[in-house]
Order: C-alpha cells, then sequence, then structure tokens
C-alpha cells in the first residue's frame, strides 16, 4: 500500500483515497472523489449498481476493498462521455428507453461497456449474461439488450444490429 493512502487512476486522472481496513472501493469513490454517479443499492455484490471497470473487468465496487484498489485503472460511469459527447450505449439507452428510475443505470451501462470491448457483436445470450448481476426493477431488460445491439452496430460502423 501506498503511503498517504491509496494511489490509483479514476477516469484517466490520478487519484487517491483512504483506506481504512473495511473502507470499499465504492465508499472511496462516493464519499471522497464525490463520483456519486457509481449507486449503492445493496452494499452486499448482489444487485450490480455500482459496477465500474477495474483493470478491464466489471467489478462490484462494494465488494472491492480500497486497498486492492492500489494501482488499478479505474472507470466510473462519469468516465464513459468523452469530450465529443456521450458514448454510443449511452445514446443507445436513451433512445431505446433502456432505463425508467435510472438507479440501476451506471452499473448497467459499465457491464455493457465492459462486454462491448470485449465483444462487438454481442448476441442477446451474451448480453444477458453481461448484466446477470446487474439488478433492474424497471425495464424488463429487453430494452437494454435492444440498446447494446444498437450501440454495438454504431461502434462497428454502422451496420444494422447483428
Ligand atoms: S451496491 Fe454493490 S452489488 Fe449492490
Ligand atoms: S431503470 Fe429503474 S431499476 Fe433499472
Amino acid at each position: 500500500m501506498a503511503e498517504g493512502g491509496i494511489r490509483c487512476t479514476v477516469n484517466g486522472q490520478e487519484a487517491r483515497f483512504e483506506a481504512g481496513p473495511e473502507r470499499t472501493l465504492l465508499q472511496a469513490l462516493r464519499e471522497e472523489l464525490g463520483l456519486t454517479g457509481t449507486k449503492d443499492g445493496c452494499s452486499s455484490g448482489d444487485c450490480g449498481a455500482c459496477v465500474v471497470i477495474m483493470d478491464g473487468q466489471p467489478v462490484n465496487a462494494c465488494m472491492v476493498l480500497a486497498p486492492q484498489a492500489e494501482g488499478a485503472r479505474i472507470r466510473t460511469v462519469e468516465g464513459l462521455a468523452a469530450a465529443g459527447g456521450l458514448h454510443p450505449l449511452q445514446r443507445a439507452f436513451g433512445e431505446t428507453w433502456a432505463f425508467q428510475c435510472g438507479f440501476c443505470t451506471p452499473g448497467m451501462l459499465m457491464s455493457c461497456v465492459a462486454l462491448l470491448e470485449a465483444n462487438d457483436r454481442p448476441s442477446r445470450d451474451d448480453i444477458l449474461t453481461a448484466i446477470a448481476g446487474n439488478f433492474c426493477r424497471c425495464t424488463g431488460y429487453q430494452a437494454v439488450v435492444k440498446a447494446v445491439q444498437q450501440a454495438a452496430a454504431e461502434m462497428r460502423g454502422g451496420e444494422g444490429p447483428a
């Protein structure tokens, strides 16, 4: 562990936060770095509202102890939109009504972005597997599948959905 707290990068910026023995990455992101886009739904690894991408893999931030983030590359929903505008998946979520109350959306987006970065032509089953840990009380998931396939097509260069 680095002296003076945990050091990592968050959305491409160097970040530092405290590392109490029971402190989680979710608490550090929300309470110390002010990145409240990542939601706390259950604090127990069950709902997926807190998913962030850590070294390329989607993780439940409530299940990652802060010291485990030492040296890691963390991405949160706040980092999705680039200077040019929303990520294609964010736009697709809006266009297909893939969210309603929006509480699950940050975690859902991060799980789906991790999928799209690994698989540019995900099938319906691939998408349902990727979001198996993301609970949504509102959408019934079908619009999420549509949004991911729409975004995948756009990211491949404008083909129709797979
Ligand atoms: S808040 Fe982390 S899985 Fe629910
Ligand atoms: S949009 Fe409400 S829980 Fe998913």
